[in-house]
């Protein structure tokens, strides 16, 4: 029997809890693929940080390189400088395994309102530069005066567009790409142009570009016709939150962190620890589930994405099932003992939604 080996950070907050709802799906659906999985626990985060100095230790990259991917829970606590733990753990392992791309898959499902009315069904994916833009770290502060610098690279925006290109190929056939370049006259003019470029070699999918202002209001007023959005870190990482509330809230949008063709992959809900909700077993765990389908996505395993999100698809009918966020009364252990439920089913491995709604990460450059 095939192995993976996923190394499994809780981090704070519902991080741990989403995690450990997550697991039971992730193997049995690894396993219904005939492959089995062993998990390595890193009590990095918050925790560690306050014992040691340090929310991950030195060698914390090597560590994870040694596995098949990574999932990981949220970072995040109150009592610690936010910028400290999220530097010294999500976007520093972003950086040391140089993640260059952060794939953000946004889904209407049925029996989930949506926050806007819409013909037809949201169904897009948010390509995110995930190395540098706005959040490379270069600047300074003296006194009053703030300098943060955007730091733009042809290699991140060049290798960022070819995966949304490759993605739109297997999904609709069209990239939006996201920017600001009409304000800003450096970074953004570099996006068009090396998007452009990469464009030559896609001549069967569609490029658009739109201006970031413009693209939010698109995405509450006409969400249904995008497919991929091409976007900078910052520009990335406001747009899916605002997507993720889009349908359903932050409870609902996973995330896949690759450098495609290589190294182990970093899998994680779009949000964050939640302190306002942390510790009383009601967080929603759909984000977490739909991670470890992206996970399983990319580390090759057949049907298993797949598996977990036709049995989020046929939990998520049932309203009793619904998370406190999602408008009902269940605990996070109701929701994700039903998708295993579902999953384990005669039928579980049977799409049960229309499968174009549903989305893998490319394989070509695996
Ligand atoms: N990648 C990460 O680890 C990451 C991402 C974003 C924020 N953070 C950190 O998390 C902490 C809290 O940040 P925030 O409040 O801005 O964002 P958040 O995503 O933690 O919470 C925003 C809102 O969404 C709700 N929410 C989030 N996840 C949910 C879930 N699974 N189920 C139901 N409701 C959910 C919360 O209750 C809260 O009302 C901060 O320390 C922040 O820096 C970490």
């Amino acid at each position: 029997m095939r192995g993976l080996r996923i190394a499994t950070i809780g981090g704070d907050g519902v991080g741990p809890e989403v995690i450990e709802a997550t697991l039971p799906v992730l193997r049995a659906a690894a396993e219904a693929s005939g492959v089995s999985v062993e998990t390595v626990a890193l009590d990095w985060g918050g925790e560690h940080m306050l014992r040691t100095g340090r929310a991950m230790p030195a060698d914390g990259a090597d560590v994870l390189s040694e596995c098949d991917g990574v999932l990981f829970g949220a970072v995040g606590r109150p009592d610690i400088p936010d910028d400290e733990l999220i530097w010294g753990l999500i976007i520093g392992l972003r950086q040391a395994l140089d993640l260059a791309v952060n794939v953000r898959p946004v889904r209407s499902w049925d029996g989930v309102t949506t926050a806007v009315r819409t013909e037809e069904p949201i169904d897009f994916v948010v390509v995110r530069e995930n190395t540098e833009g706005e959040y490379a770290g270069v600047g300074g502060r003296v006194g009053q005066l703030g300098i943060e610098v955007a730091v733009h690279s042809r290699t991140a925006i060049e290798r960022t567009a070819r995966y949304a290109f490759d993605l739109a190929r297997q999904r609709r056939g069209r990239v939006s790409l996201v920017t600001k370049s009409n304000a800003m006259r450096y970074g953004y003019p570099l996006w068009d142009e090396v998007t452009a470029s990469v464009h030559l070699d896609y001549p069967d999918v569609e490029l658009e570009h739109v201006l970031v202002d413009a693209m939010a209001a698109r995405m509450v007023q006409r969400p249904g016709g995008l497919d991929v959005l091409l976007c900078s870190n910052l520009f990335g990482d406001i747009l899916s939150d605002l997507a993720a509330g889009l349908v359903g809230g932050m409870g609902m949008a996973p995330s896949a962190n690759v450098l495609p063709g290589r190294g182990p992959g970093l899998f994680e809900p779009v949000h964050g620890s939640a302190p306002d909700i942390a510790g009383a077993g009601i967080a929603n765990p759909v984000a977490c589930l739909l991670s470890a389908a992206l996970l399983l996505d990319h580390t090759g395993v057949e049907g298993a994405g797949d598996r977990i999100r036709s049995a989020v698809t046929t939990t998520l009918r049932d309203p009793a099932t619904h998370t406190p966020d999602l408008g009902g009364t269940a605990t996070t252990t109701d929701l994700s003992t039903s998708v295993l439920t579902n999953l384990q089913q005669p039928a579980g491995g049977a799409p049960s939604a229309p499968t174009e709604h549903l989305v893998s990460l490319p394989t070509s450059r695996r």
